[in-house]
């Protein structure tokens, strides 16, 4: 049986007023596992505030320190109070130019320091209106993760880079074929046991109001959600609908 899992990514939002959200969500507290990534000067004050609430990074470096300005590596998130940390974001991919290579590197330092990963995949809307968004998810799927995986430190979290932010989703059939198809890529490279028991993500533009038909597809553990993790008022009702699903 898998935990589903309410994932929050603050992405560059929220100062330390901000934590204060946290105890709101915890009204929320049910058989789902709740998750907040805020940005990484709010870790260490997050796991603080978080109560049953897990703390992740956004993003980590593959090195554990030396000369790389700005970077922070997985050690550093797990010290400040992290259990998670998000990699290979379709914004990190973007921004910061992440290959599938990079995700990989990310996901074994972040495994080496005892974090959990989120790897993130997911196709343009080129990709997808060219018919190729299986290829383009089993590719990153087949790159960004690496050969250790359990379901124990592995989530993916499948989001369509065309419905982040944009308040657009795919329909149910959609999502529901992308997942099917990235618990059978994970059962074919690491075996049922371990294909079956790692968490699967839907993210893009998750709300209150779509949250419970997105609950309802196969092979969806719950979500990765965006902006509508930043007020508790509106997280408290996508964890409610996980926990009901
Ligand atoms: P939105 O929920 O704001 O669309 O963001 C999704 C996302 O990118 C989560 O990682």
């Amino acid at each position: 049986m898998r935990v589903k899992l309410a994932a929050g990514n603050w992405k560059m939002n929220g100062t330390r007023a901000d934590l204060a959200q946290l105890a709101a969500m915890q009204e929320a507290t049910g058989k789902a596992e709740i998750l907040i990534c805020p940005p990484s000067p709010l870790i260490s004050a997050a796991a603080e505030a978080a109560g049953q609430i897990a703390i992740g990074g956004q993003d980590c470096h593959a090195n554990t320190s030396g000369a790389h300005t700005g970077d922070i590596s997985a050690v550093m998130l797990k010290d400040a109070g992290a259990s998670h940390v998000i990699l290979g974001h379709s914004e990190r991919r973007s921004d910061h130019g992440e290959s599938d290579a990079d995700v990989r590197a990310k996901c074994v330092a972040a495994w080496d320091a005892g974090l959990k990963s989120i790897v993130c995949v997911g196709e343009t809307l080129d990709q997808r209106e060219a018919h190729n968004t299986l290829d383009i998810i089993g590719g990153q799927l087949a790159g960004s993760i690496p050969d250790a995986a359990t379901g124990h430190n592995l989530v993916v979290a499948y989001e369509p880079v065309w419905a982040i932010g944009t308040g657009k989703i795919p329909t149910l059939d959609q999502i529901g074929e992308v997942h099917d198809f990235m618990r059978v890529k994970l059962e074919q490279r690491f075996g049922e046991g371990v294909g079956r028991s790692v968490r699967l993500l839907y993210g893009g533009s998750v709300k209150p109001g779509n949250a419970a038909e997105i609950f309802g597809v196969s092979n969806v553990d719950g979500a990765l959600v965006g902006g509508a993790s930043l007020k508790a008022a509106d997280f408290v009702l996508i964890i409610t609908a996980l926990n009901a699903s």
